[in-house]
């Protein structure tokens, strides 16, 4: 038996942004809101949406050509799209990407856990690098929010922007292993509390089923105390794992739903708030792609510097959760 273990590393990350601006001053002119209340509730100004001409899959396929910089699409062996808000429910916006970038050697599917999205495939890529079965998989990550939300809630409508991200996992060559952990956890019982339900009709030669509208509801205090209870947790059992202490991780990269949940997040693991990467100011909650896009910025901006130990820490709908232990050391 070949117990072999392939190590992976990211080899390349992009995004891919909406080019239409709302900023919370234009949301005062559809629902009873302010800027005052949503910058100090979320920390969010403003968020970008989709226009007619754009789509999730033009976001992801915009991400994923920056991502994948210099390498050959030919050469990519797997596409996983992390969303929860396809363009269609089939095909999967992983074979839209696919059809799109020319990866015609690769197999692709889509997976659903909502703002965990990242954290769950980057754990899938890193398993099908570590048995062998592949080699070069573009991961992205998209979520089109501004379709599900009830633009008259404003509850919701202010916390949520459209948008996605990419990455390219590889082998890693130098068989160094720079995904050193990833940890996922969901819970099922606590689904009710973030939901958008699909709508749709049965067939008319049966009782008719009363579906929902496909918009978002949000129990926003009860996420808000899962995420601040469950993220550091999950953060811990980490870093242990990889045995390495919070005090020699470079960055914290986590989901960007509030600033306030990250803040709390940082104290109580007794972490440095300046170590955790913000960047919800300007895109709003952008669910699976919140992560890449803000580790692409962190990057870019020269917060995150190479070589970087990261913490990557993802969570949502399901509800989900789970954290990465990556080290960001790209050739
Ligand atoms: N503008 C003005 N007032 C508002 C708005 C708004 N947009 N929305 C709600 N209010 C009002 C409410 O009606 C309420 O008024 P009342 O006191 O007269 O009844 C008051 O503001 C307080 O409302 P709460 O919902 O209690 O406000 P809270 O302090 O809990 O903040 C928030 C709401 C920001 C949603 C908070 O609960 C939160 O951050 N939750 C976590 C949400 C989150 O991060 N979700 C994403 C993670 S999962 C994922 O990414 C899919």
């Amino acid at each position: 038996m070949n117990n072999k273990f392939f190590p992976s590393k990211i080899a390349g990350i992009g995004k891919g942004m909406p080019q239409t601006v709302i900023k919370n001053s234009d949301l005062e002119k559809i629902v009873d809101t302010n800027d005052e209340w949503i910058a100090t509730r979320s920390g969010i100004k403003e968020r970008r949406v989709v226009s007619s001409e754009e789509t999730g899959t033009s976001l992801a396929v915009k991400a994923s050509r920056e991502a994948l910089a210099g390498i050959n699409p030919e050469e990519i062996d797997l596409v996983i799209c992390a969303t929860s808000m396809p363009d269609n429910l089939y095909p999967s916006t992983a074979c839209e990407i696919q059809r799109e970038l020319k990866c015609s050697k690769a197999a692709a599917f889509d997976i659903t856990a909502a703002c965990s999205g990242l954290v769950y495939g980057l754990n899938i890529a890193r398993s099908f690098i570590a048995s062998g079965t592949y080699k070069n998989i573009l991961l992205a990550s998209v979520d089109v929010h501004s379709r599900f939300i009830n633009w008259e809630d404003r509850s919701t409508c202010v916390l949520f922007g459209d948008g996605a991200g990419a990455m390219v996992i590889t082998r890693s060559e130098d068989e160094q292993n720079d995904i050193l952990y990833v940890e996922m956890e969901a819970d099922g019982v606590k689904g009710e509390e973030l939901k958008i339900p699909l709508s749709g009709k049965n067939c008319p030669l049966v009782s008719p089923n009363t579906l929902k509208d496909s918009y978002v509801y949000m129990n926003g205090r009860e996420i808000y105390k899962f995420a601040v209870n469950t993220v550091p947790e999950s953060i811990k059992k980490a870093v242990n794992k990889v045995g390495v202490s919070l005090e020699e991780v470079d960055c914290f990269i986590l989901h960007q739903a509030n600033v306030r949940i990250i803040e709390s997040i940082a104290d109580r693991l007794g972490v440095d708030r300046e170590k955790f990467f913000i960047n919800l100011h300007k895109y709003g909650n952008t669910s699976a792609a919140s992560i890449v896009i803000a580790m692409t910025e962190a990057v870019e901006e020269g917060f995150i510097k190479s070589p970087s130990l990261l913490v990557l820490s993802g969570f949502g709908a399901g509800l989900t959760w789970g954290t990465a232990v990556v080290r960001w050391n790209p050739q």
